[in-house]
């Protein structure tokens, strides 16, 4: 394959990483500042609004940490160009307006995008894998009993052939999160369209 050599994280990037860092910060703080009103602290600033004490609640962030049987036969996803869409938390209509937008987005929790049915990237929650836009990134063998996965995780994870998903992924101009299509700005993969259409529709696993 035509391996491109690693990047470094773009700024883009780490400026989302950055931004998640300081949620997760100013969140804890927030938790912890109500925690001290709660018992009782004496925090008599001038300036400091009447604080209500609150329970801390935990609060339960959407995620898609999904297993091999949550992928199906790609021609089941919704085609946008030469790949196919699904979101697994509901929010469908939310992913094909990002990728049927030429201004791109960010896509969320729950896409799953496919171009072969041998890999797949997933959106995460926030902080999952902020040098990967939170994308995970599986290579799976897939057979008419279903997928395997062989690997999967964030900037380490491997094709079959060698090559890094997020060295590749990562030339794509930030508003596409990381999402290369024909023109985001990717090197063009080494097989033709003919060679990508053959693979889609020889996916072997069940089409129900
Ligand atoms: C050699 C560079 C390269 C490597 C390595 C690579 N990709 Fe891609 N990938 C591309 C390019 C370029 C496209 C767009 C192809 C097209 O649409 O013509 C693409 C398309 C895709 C798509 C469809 C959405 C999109 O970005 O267009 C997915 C999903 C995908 N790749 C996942 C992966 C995963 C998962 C891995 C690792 C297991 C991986 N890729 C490894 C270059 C690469």
């Amino acid at each position: 394959m035509n391996l491109r050599s690693a990047r470094s994280v773009s700024p883009e990037n780490m400026r989302r990483g950055i931004m998640s860092t300081v949620w997760v910060w100013g969140s804890a703080l927030a938790l912890a500042s109500a925690l001290f009103v709660a018992c009782g602290g004496s925090a008599r600033r001038a300036t400091a609004p009447p604080t209500t004490p609150t329970t801390p609640t935990t609060r339960v962030v959407e995620d898609a940490d999904l297993s091999a049987a949550s992928f199906g036969n790609i021609n089941l996803m919704t085609p946008v160009g030469d790949h196919f869409v699904d979101n697994v938390r509901g929010h469908l209509a939310q992913a094909l307006a990002v990728a049927r937008s030429a201004k791109g987005g960010r896509y969320p929790v729950g896409t799953i995008i496919q171009l072969v049915p041998q890999e797949a990237m997933v959106k995460r929650a926030p902080g999952f894998s902020p040098a990967t836009n939170d994308w995970e990134f599986f290579s799976f063998e897939v057979s008419a009993t279903g997928t395997r996965i062989l690997s999967r995780g964030g900037a380490q994870v491997l094709n079959r052939f060698g090559g890094s998903c997020a060295s590749c992924h990562a030339a794509a101009g930030s508003q596409f999160d990381l999402v290369c299509g024909s023109d985001h700005g990717c090197a063009p993969l080494p097989i033709g369209a003919d060679v990508i259409t053959a693979l889609q529709k020889s996916d072997p696993r069940p089409r129900h």
